[in-house]
Protein backbone atom coordinates (compact mmCIF):
# COMPACT_ATOMS: atom_id res chain seq x y z
CA UNK A 1 0.00 0.00 0.00
CA UNK A 2 1.07 3.48 -1.15
CA UNK A 3 0.58 7.14 0.59
CA UNK A 4 -1.62 8.78 -2.31
CA UNK A 5 -1.91 12.72 -1.83
CA UNK A 6 -3.78 15.65 -4.13
CA UNK A 7 -5.38 19.16 -3.96
CA UNK A 8 -7.67 21.12 -5.48
CA UNK A 9 -8.42 24.40 -5.57
CA UNK A 10 -11.71 26.08 -4.31
CA UNK A 11 -11.73 28.65 -6.66
CA UNK A 12 -14.93 28.01 -8.39
CA UNK A 13 -16.98 25.13 -9.16
CA UNK A 14 -15.11 22.21 -10.76
CA UNK A 15 -14.99 21.63 -13.95
CA UNK A 16 -15.34 18.58 -16.33
CA UNK A 17 -11.20 18.84 -16.61
CA UNK A 18 -10.82 18.63 -12.74
CA UNK A 19 -13.46 15.85 -12.79
CA UNK A 20 -11.98 13.40 -15.69
CA UNK A 21 -8.07 14.59 -14.86
CA UNK A 22 -8.07 13.88 -11.39
CA UNK A 23 -11.17 13.49 -9.60
CA UNK A 24 -12.59 10.51 -10.97
CA UNK A 25 -8.29 8.68 -10.47
CA UNK A 26 -8.44 9.55 -6.80
CA UNK A 27 -11.78 7.67 -6.38
CA UNK A 28 -10.13 4.08 -7.83
CA UNK A 29 -6.89 5.02 -5.91
CA UNK A 30 -8.81 5.52 -2.75
CA UNK A 31 -9.40 1.21 -3.39
CA UNK A 32 -5.95 0.40 -3.13
CA UNK A 33 -3.72 2.87 -1.30
CA UNK A 34 -3.84 5.35 1.80
CA UNK A 35 -5.58 9.04 0.46
CA UNK A 36 -5.08 12.27 1.39
CA UNK A 37 -6.94 15.00 -0.62
CA UNK A 38 -6.85 18.35 0.46
CA UNK A 39 -9.26 21.49 -0.21
CA UNK A 40 -5.98 23.96 -0.96
CA UNK A 41 -8.04 27.55 0.21
CA UNK A 42 -4.49 28.93 0.81
CA UNK A 43 -3.76 28.18 -2.77
CA UNK A 44 -6.91 29.80 -3.41
CA UNK A 45 -5.70 33.53 -2.21
CA UNK A 46 -2.99 33.61 -4.23
CA UNK A 47 -4.84 35.34 -6.43
CA UNK A 48 -8.00 38.05 -4.73
CA UNK A 49 -10.93 36.40 -4.10
CA UNK A 50 -14.24 37.19 -2.59
CA UNK A 51 -14.56 36.03 1.16
CA UNK A 52 -18.54 34.82 1.05
CA UNK A 53 -17.71 33.38 -2.53
CA UNK A 54 -14.74 31.35 -0.87
CA UNK A 55 -16.52 30.07 1.81
CA UNK A 56 -18.85 28.74 -0.33
CA UNK A 57 -16.74 27.36 -3.01
CA UNK A 58 -14.67 25.77 0.13
CA UNK A 59 -17.84 23.94 1.10
CA UNK A 60 -18.71 23.53 -2.30
CA UNK A 61 -15.69 21.22 -2.93
CA UNK A 62 -15.89 19.45 -0.10
CA UNK A 63 -19.43 18.03 -0.99
CA UNK A 64 -17.72 17.55 -4.68
CA UNK A 65 -15.17 15.43 -3.90
CA UNK A 66 -17.49 13.21 -1.87
CA UNK A 67 -20.32 12.94 -4.09
CA UNK A 68 -18.03 12.11 -6.59
CA UNK A 69 -17.05 9.03 -4.95
CA UNK A 70 -14.10 9.91 -1.96
CA UNK A 71 -15.14 7.40 1.01
CA UNK A 72 -14.27 8.97 3.91
CA UNK A 73 -13.74 5.56 5.14
CA UNK A 74 -11.34 4.83 3.17
CA UNK A 75 -9.77 8.36 2.41
CA UNK A 76 -8.83 11.40 4.13
CA UNK A 77 -10.62 14.47 2.98
CA UNK A 78 -9.28 18.03 5.01
CA UNK A 79 -9.48 21.64 4.44
CA UNK A 80 -5.68 23.20 3.59
CA UNK A 81 -6.10 26.14 6.19
CA UNK A 82 -7.05 23.65 9.19
CA UNK A 83 -4.09 21.97 9.45
CA UNK A 84 -1.33 24.72 10.01
CA UNK A 85 1.66 22.49 9.37
CA UNK A 86 1.21 23.20 5.66
CA UNK A 87 1.84 27.00 5.70
CA UNK A 88 5.01 26.23 7.93
CA UNK A 89 6.41 23.46 5.99
CA UNK A 90 5.60 26.39 3.11
CA UNK A 91 7.80 28.81 4.72
CA UNK A 92 10.41 26.14 4.80
CA UNK A 93 10.17 25.29 1.51
CA UNK A 94 10.25 28.65 0.20
CA UNK A 95 13.61 29.16 2.12
CA UNK A 96 15.22 26.68 -0.42
CA UNK A 97 13.56 27.61 -3.08
CA UNK A 98 15.45 29.71 -6.18
CA UNK A 99 13.82 32.69 -7.42
CA UNK A 100 15.36 32.01 -10.55
CA UNK A 101 13.37 28.02 -10.71
CA UNK A 102 9.96 29.69 -9.64
CA UNK A 103 10.07 32.01 -12.04
CA UNK A 104 10.29 29.64 -14.13
CA UNK A 105 7.05 28.08 -13.60
CA UNK A 106 4.63 28.27 -16.86
CA UNK A 107 1.68 28.68 -14.08
CA UNK A 108 3.35 31.88 -12.80
CA UNK A 109 4.04 33.01 -16.28
CA UNK A 110 0.53 32.74 -17.50
CA UNK A 111 -1.10 34.31 -13.93
CA UNK A 112 1.49 36.91 -13.55
CA UNK A 113 1.71 37.99 -17.39
CA UNK A 114 0.08 41.58 -18.48
CA UNK A 115 -0.76 42.43 -14.26
CA UNK A 116 0.18 45.59 -12.66
CA UNK A 117 0.08 44.18 -8.97
CA UNK A 118 1.30 40.35 -8.68
CA UNK A 119 0.65 38.64 -5.24
CA UNK A 120 4.26 37.34 -4.06
CA UNK A 121 2.54 34.48 -3.45
CA UNK A 122 1.80 33.06 -6.93
CA UNK A 123 5.47 32.90 -7.13
CA UNK A 124 5.81 31.07 -3.99
CA UNK A 125 3.15 29.18 -4.86
CA UNK A 126 4.92 25.98 -6.02
CA UNK A 127 6.80 25.80 -2.21
CA UNK A 128 3.34 25.44 -0.61
CA UNK A 129 2.24 22.17 -3.15
CA UNK A 130 5.68 20.55 -1.73
CA UNK A 131 5.12 21.18 1.38
CA UNK A 132 1.20 19.62 1.02
CA UNK A 133 2.91 16.64 -0.13
CA UNK A 134 5.74 16.29 1.53
CA UNK A 135 3.81 16.91 5.18
CA UNK A 136 1.92 12.87 4.41
CA UNK A 137 5.49 11.51 2.88
CA UNK A 138 3.37 10.65 -0.51
CA UNK A 139 4.52 8.01 -2.50
CA UNK A 140 2.07 8.89 -6.04
CA UNK A 141 0.40 12.03 -6.39
CA UNK A 142 -2.66 12.04 -9.43
CA UNK A 143 -2.43 15.66 -11.22
CA UNK A 144 -3.88 16.56 -14.74
CA UNK A 145 -0.80 17.93 -16.86
CA UNK A 146 -0.83 21.18 -15.92
CA UNK A 147 0.80 20.13 -12.44
CA UNK A 148 3.39 18.56 -14.09
CA UNK A 149 6.30 21.06 -13.87
CA UNK A 150 5.12 21.97 -10.33
CA UNK A 151 5.33 18.42 -9.24
CA UNK A 152 9.07 18.01 -10.81
CA UNK A 153 9.89 21.00 -8.00
CA UNK A 154 8.40 19.44 -5.71
CA UNK A 155 10.83 16.35 -6.54
CA UNK A 156 13.50 18.84 -6.83
CA UNK A 157 12.65 20.32 -3.33
CA UNK A 158 12.61 17.24 -1.30
CA UNK A 159 15.71 16.20 -2.54
CA UNK A 160 17.32 19.26 -1.85
CA UNK A 161 16.31 19.19 1.78
CA UNK A 162 17.44 15.26 1.96
CA UNK A 163 20.71 15.94 0.59
CA UNK A 164 21.43 19.53 2.40
CA UNK A 165 19.90 18.78 6.39
CA UNK A 166 18.24 15.25 6.60
CA UNK A 167 16.99 12.74 4.47
CA UNK A 168 13.32 12.77 5.76
CA UNK A 169 11.31 13.56 2.90
CA UNK A 170 9.98 10.89 0.29
CA UNK A 171 10.63 11.98 -2.55
CA UNK A 172 6.98 11.58 -4.43
CA UNK A 173 5.87 10.23 -8.16
CA UNK A 174 3.43 12.22 -10.56
CA UNK A 175 0.86 9.81 -12.02
CA UNK A 176 -0.65 11.51 -15.07
CA UNK A 177 -3.71 9.98 -16.59
CA UNK A 178 -3.08 8.40 -20.56
CA UNK A 179 -6.70 9.78 -21.42
CA UNK A 180 -7.89 13.27 -19.82
CA UNK A 181 -4.85 14.54 -18.14
CA UNK A 182 -5.57 17.76 -20.53
CA UNK A 183 -9.68 18.07 -21.02
CA UNK A 184 -9.51 21.47 -23.56
CA UNK A 185 -11.49 24.38 -23.88
CA UNK A 186 -14.95 23.72 -25.91
CA UNK A 187 -14.58 26.93 -27.29
CA UNK A 188 -10.55 27.08 -27.93
CA UNK A 189 -9.67 23.49 -28.10
CA UNK A 190 -5.79 24.34 -27.90
CA UNK A 191 -5.90 25.88 -24.61
CA UNK A 192 -6.90 23.94 -21.29
CA UNK A 193 -10.66 23.80 -20.00
CA UNK A 194 -10.21 25.92 -16.78
CA UNK A 195 -13.17 27.16 -14.70
CA UNK A 196 -11.72 30.56 -14.53
CA UNK A 197 -12.02 31.06 -18.50
CA UNK A 198 -14.53 34.16 -18.34
CA UNK A 199 -16.36 32.41 -21.49
CA UNK A 200 -18.65 29.91 -19.71
CA UNK A 201 -19.37 28.19 -23.18
CA UNK A 202 -15.59 27.09 -23.11
CA UNK A 203 -15.94 25.01 -20.10
CA UNK A 204 -18.66 22.11 -18.54
CA UNK A 205 -19.61 22.89 -14.98
CA UNK A 206 -19.83 19.43 -12.66
CA UNK A 207 -23.45 21.26 -11.83
CA UNK A 208 -24.37 22.56 -15.11
CA UNK A 209 -28.07 21.15 -15.92
CA UNK A 210 -28.70 18.82 -18.89
CA UNK A 211 -30.05 21.62 -20.70
CA UNK A 212 -26.66 24.02 -20.16
CA UNK A 213 -24.71 20.93 -21.06
CA UNK A 214 -26.26 19.68 -24.29
CA UNK A 215 -26.33 23.59 -25.27
CA UNK A 216 -22.38 23.74 -24.76
CA UNK A 217 -21.32 20.51 -26.43
CA UNK A 218 -23.43 22.11 -29.05
CA UNK A 219 -21.93 25.34 -29.93
CA UNK A 220 -18.32 23.13 -29.28
CA UNK A 221 -15.44 24.45 -31.94
CA UNK A 222 -14.76 21.71 -34.14
CA UNK A 223 -13.56 21.23 -37.91
CA UNK A 224 -14.53 21.57 -41.11
CA UNK A 225 -13.66 17.63 -42.12
CA UNK A 226 -16.80 16.25 -41.03
CA UNK A 227 -14.83 12.62 -40.12
CA UNK A 228 -14.49 11.50 -36.39
CA UNK A 229 -10.92 10.84 -35.56
CA UNK A 230 -8.58 11.17 -33.28
CA UNK A 231 -5.48 13.62 -34.23
CA UNK A 232 -4.92 15.75 -31.12
CA UNK A 233 -2.53 17.80 -33.77
CA UNK A 234 -4.99 18.27 -36.26
CA UNK A 235 -8.44 18.10 -35.42
CA UNK A 236 -7.70 19.11 -31.37
CA UNK A 237 -11.84 19.98 -31.13
CA UNK A 238 -13.45 16.44 -32.03
CA UNK A 239 -9.97 14.60 -30.16
CA UNK A 240 -10.90 16.70 -27.51
CA UNK A 241 -14.45 15.75 -27.94
CA UNK A 242 -13.40 11.72 -28.29
CA UNK A 243 -11.69 11.91 -25.25
CA UNK A 244 -14.74 13.28 -23.17
CA UNK A 245 -17.07 11.04 -24.74
CA UNK A 246 -14.77 7.62 -23.90
CA UNK A 247 -14.28 9.05 -19.85
CA UNK A 248 -17.44 9.49 -19.41
CA UNK A 249 -19.06 5.93 -21.27
CA UNK A 250 -16.03 3.87 -21.37
CA UNK A 251 -15.50 3.19 -24.89
CA UNK A 252 -12.05 2.79 -26.59
CA UNK A 253 -10.80 5.66 -28.65
CA UNK A 254 -10.61 3.21 -31.64
CA UNK A 255 -14.73 1.71 -30.86
CA UNK A 256 -15.77 5.75 -31.11
CA UNK A 257 -14.41 5.99 -34.05
CA UNK A 258 -15.81 2.96 -35.57
CA UNK A 259 -19.07 3.74 -33.59
CA UNK A 260 -19.50 7.12 -35.70
CA UNK A 261 -18.14 6.34 -38.62
CA UNK A 262 -20.06 8.23 -41.61
CA UNK A 263 -21.77 10.10 -38.73
CA UNK A 264 -22.19 13.79 -38.49
CA UNK A 265 -20.39 16.66 -36.39
CA UNK A 266 -23.79 17.54 -34.61
CA UNK A 267 -25.02 14.30 -34.05
CA UNK A 268 -21.52 13.33 -32.09
CA UNK A 269 -21.71 16.03 -30.13
CA UNK A 270 -25.06 15.54 -29.28
CA UNK A 271 -24.52 11.99 -28.18
CA UNK A 272 -20.91 13.15 -26.25
CA UNK A 273 -23.69 15.66 -23.97
CA UNK A 274 -25.68 12.69 -23.41
CA UNK A 275 -22.73 10.89 -22.11
CA UNK A 276 -21.70 13.54 -20.30
CA UNK A 277 -25.17 14.25 -18.36
CA UNK A 278 -25.17 10.62 -17.79
CA UNK A 279 -22.09 10.37 -15.58
CA UNK A 280 -22.53 13.51 -13.68
CA UNK A 281 -26.36 12.67 -13.14
CA UNK A 282 -25.85 10.79 -10.17
CA UNK A 283 -23.01 12.92 -9.00
CA UNK A 284 -25.21 16.30 -8.82
CA UNK A 285 -28.00 13.89 -7.20
CA UNK A 286 -25.59 13.45 -4.24
CA UNK A 287 -23.97 16.59 -4.24
CA UNK A 288 -27.45 17.92 -3.43
CA UNK A 289 -28.11 15.90 -0.50
CA UNK A 290 -24.71 16.65 1.09
CA UNK A 291 -24.25 20.19 0.39
CA UNK A 292 -26.32 21.84 3.54
CA UNK A 293 -25.70 18.58 5.56
CA UNK A 294 -24.35 17.97 9.10
CA UNK A 295 -22.31 14.94 8.00
CA UNK A 296 -20.40 17.12 5.65
CA UNK A 297 -19.08 19.29 8.78
CA UNK A 298 -18.30 15.92 10.53
CA UNK A 299 -16.63 14.35 7.70
CA UNK A 300 -14.43 17.33 7.50
CA UNK A 301 -13.55 17.46 11.42
CA UNK A 302 -12.46 13.80 11.03
CA UNK A 303 -10.36 14.23 8.39
CA UNK A 304 -8.65 17.33 10.07
CA UNK A 305 -7.91 15.63 12.89
CA UNK A 306 -7.01 12.65 10.75
CA UNK A 307 -4.18 15.17 8.53
CA UNK A 308 -3.06 16.92 11.50
CA UNK A 309 -1.43 13.88 13.04
CA UNK A 310 0.58 13.10 10.03
CA UNK A 311 1.42 16.31 9.36
CA UNK A 312 2.66 17.31 13.10
CA UNK A 313 4.79 14.73 12.60
CA UNK A 314 6.82 15.33 9.49
CA UNK A 315 6.57 19.28 10.38
CA UNK A 316 8.33 18.29 13.54
CA UNK A 317 11.23 16.09 12.09
CA UNK A 318 11.98 18.54 8.99
CA UNK A 319 11.92 21.63 12.28
CA UNK A 320 14.64 19.89 13.86
CA UNK A 321 16.56 18.71 10.73
CA UNK A 322 16.69 22.65 9.74
CA UNK A 323 17.62 23.57 13.22
CA UNK A 324 14.72 25.32 14.02
CA UNK A 325 13.42 25.50 17.97
CA UNK A 326 15.19 25.86 20.67
CA UNK A 327 18.07 23.37 22.33
CA UNK A 328 17.05 22.46 25.68
CA UNK A 329 19.48 22.47 28.42
P1 LIG B 1 -6.42 22.87 -9.79
O1 LIG B 1 -7.32 23.22 -8.69
O2 LIG B 1 -6.19 23.88 -10.87
O3 LIG B 1 -6.92 21.55 -10.50
C1 LIG B 1 -7.21 20.37 -9.76
C2 LIG B 1 -6.81 19.14 -10.56
O4 LIG B 1 -7.49 19.11 -11.82
C3 LIG B 1 -6.55 18.97 -12.88
N1 LIG B 1 -7.07 19.71 -14.06
C4 LIG B 1 -7.26 19.17 -15.27
N2 LIG B 1 -7.08 17.94 -15.73
C5 LIG B 1 -7.39 17.72 -17.03
N3 LIG B 1 -7.86 18.67 -17.87
C6 LIG B 1 -8.05 19.94 -17.44
N4 LIG B 1 -8.51 20.86 -18.26
C7 LIG B 1 -7.74 20.23 -16.08
N5 LIG B 1 -7.83 21.37 -15.33
C8 LIG B 1 -7.40 21.02 -14.11
C9 LIG B 1 -5.27 19.56 -12.33
O5 LIG B 1 -4.13 19.10 -13.03
C10 LIG B 1 -5.30 19.11 -10.90
O6 LIG B 1 -4.81 17.79 -10.77
N6 LIG B 1 -1.85 23.43 -7.79
C11 LIG B 1 -2.99 22.56 -7.88
C12 LIG B 1 -3.60 22.23 -6.54
C13 LIG B 1 -2.64 21.66 -5.54
C14 LIG B 1 -2.11 20.34 -5.54
C15 LIG B 1 -1.32 20.25 -4.37
C16 LIG B 1 -2.23 19.26 -6.42
C17 LIG B 1 -2.19 22.28 -4.43
N7 LIG B 1 -1.39 21.42 -3.73
C18 LIG B 1 -0.64 19.08 -4.07
C19 LIG B 1 -1.54 18.10 -6.10
C20 LIG B 1 -0.76 18.01 -4.95
C21 LIG B 1 -4.07 23.22 -8.74
O7 LIG B 1 -4.10 24.40 -8.88
O8 LIG B 1 -5.01 22.37 -9.24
Amino acid sequence: MKTVFSGIQPSGTLTLGNYLGALKHFVTLQEEHECFFCIVDQHAITVPQDKMTLRKNIRSLAALYLAAGIDPAKSTLFIQSEVPAHAQLGWMMQCISYIGELERMTQFKDKSSGKKAVSAALLTYPPLMAADILLYNADIVPVGEDQKQHLELTRDLAERFNRQYNDIFTVPTPEIPKVGARIMSLQQPTKKMSKSDANTKSYISMLDDEKTILKKFKSAVTDSENVIRFDRENKPGISNLMSIYSLTSGKSLTDIEEEFRGVGYGDFKQAVGESVVRALAPVQERYYELIDSDELDDILDEGRERAQKVATKTLKKAERAMGLGRKRR
